[in-house]
């Protein structure tokens, strides 16, 4: 297959999921405010369509401004190797049509995984945005997804100093690495004074710093039914403690078999991006088994409760405001109560996460 002519380097970028729209978003702001710096930069847009609901998609494109997507693959929800194959097949016949000039993956998602092999497979070069992210824990899909993206990655796109380290040890090239910062942080700070207070505030008379927030999507902290449960009735001795908890579609299926209901403990549907982060700013703490909420509760220096034993973040512990807990739900009240008598570490703000991320993104891809 011949690359097509084209005054404009068409760039692809991938997208699957709620964390990967937040990701790509600030490259769009980045594009539309200085169009006569890229004008040599074209995107195209690929939505593999893994989250589908408007909770989880739609939401997101209307509140971020991402424009919509010039395809959406419509693949949906399946085992990863389904989603994983469909993807594949999906984008192979729309670069069989025509090929970018270089795809640019986000994170660590099925699709990112996915969509890095196909493209490869035409010898089309991959930037990889979030690259080198490592929890060495290869029980979780996202690992091996990191892996396997980054072994074939071109440019090596990093949030870290750490991210570096770790793909200099797999043998990377120095030159290949670029510590570019957090599009996901630049994302938050073109936001700052858009966020949008959700309707459950008033419903449940919420008051800044009165509330913790629970979010949960990990296999291995919901899969289980008997996990959820003990942590919901954990959480259920605090009596004191107001939970609000956004309920991901995975969680709300299990959620399903636990009849008993928790007074403390709100639940709700997925919040929007605005929203969910106008309550994470306002929040006492968050506890959480995301990636990326690790980082958004850094910048805001909120008390985070990682309920995960390892983090390929370790930025948002050592100098965040993050701790891991992992499944020892007991050590949550311990937490909770140093929370409460203002005894938890202050946040810094890792190394250029400064808003600028997008910026040095595509000043090194419209000149490479
Ligand atoms: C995926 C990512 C994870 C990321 C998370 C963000 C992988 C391996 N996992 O996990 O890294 O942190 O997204 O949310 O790629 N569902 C809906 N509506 C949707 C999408 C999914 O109801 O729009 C349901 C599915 O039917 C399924 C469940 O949610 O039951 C899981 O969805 P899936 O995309 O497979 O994985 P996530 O758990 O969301």
């Amino acid at each position: 297959m011949k690359k097509i002519n084209t005054s404009k380097k068409i760039i692809d970028i991938i997208v699957g999921t709620r964390p990967n729209f937040v990701k790509v978003a600030s490259l769009y702001d980045e594009l539309h405010k200085n169009k006569k710096i890229y004008k040599n930069i074209q995107f195209r847009l690929i939505h593999t369509g893994q989250h589908y609901n408007k909770n989880l998609s739609s939401n997101f494109f209307i509140e971020l401004k991402i424009p919509e997507p010039d395809y959406n693959l419509a693949i949906g929800s399946g085992s990863h190797v389904f989603q994983t194959a469909n993807i594949m097949l999906a984008y192979e016949k729309i670069l069989k049509n025509k090929l970018p000039y270089l795809c640019i993956v986000v994170g660590d998602v099925n699709s990112t995984m996915a969509c890095a092999i196909a493209v490869k497979k035409f010898n089309i070069k991959i930037a990889h945005i979030e690259a080198g992210l490592r929890s060495g824990d290869l029980k979780m899909p996202e690992e091996i997804n990191r892996i396997v993206t980054d072994s074939i990655t071109d440019i090596f796109f990093t949030t870290s100093k750490f991210a570096n380290q770790n793909l200099l040890r797999n043998g990377i090239r120095k030159k290949d690495i670029h510590f570019v910062g957090n599009t996901m942080i630049d994302t938050l700070k073109n936001n700052l004074l858009n966020l949008k207070k959700p309707k459950i505030w008033d419903v449940y008379n919420l008051c800044k710093k009165s509330y913790i927030i629970i979010t949960l999507h990990r296999p291995s902290n919901v899969d289980e039914v008997e996990n959820l449960s003990n942590l919901l009735k954990i959480l259920s001795k605090a009596r004191n403690e107001k939970f609000i908890f956004p309920v991901h579609p995975r969680t709300k299926l299990k959620l399903k078999f636990i009849k008993k209901i928790y007074k403390n403990v709100i639940l709700t549907n997925p919040l929007s991006y605005l929203q969910f982060n106008y309550l994470l700013k306002y929040s006492k703490a968050v506890i959480t088994d995301s990636g990326g909420i690790t980082e958004e509760a850094t910048f805001f220096n909120i008390p985070c409760l990682t309920l995960r034993d390892t983090t390929e973040r370790p930025e948002t512990v050592i100098l965040g405001s993050n701790k891991l807990i992992g499944n020892n739900y007991l050590d949550l009240i311990k937490n909770i109560k140093k929370i409460n008598s203002n005894k938890w570490k202050v946040s810094k703000i890792p190394e250029k996460w400064d808003g600028n991320a997008a910026k040095r993104i595509l000043k090194i891809l419209s000149q490479a």
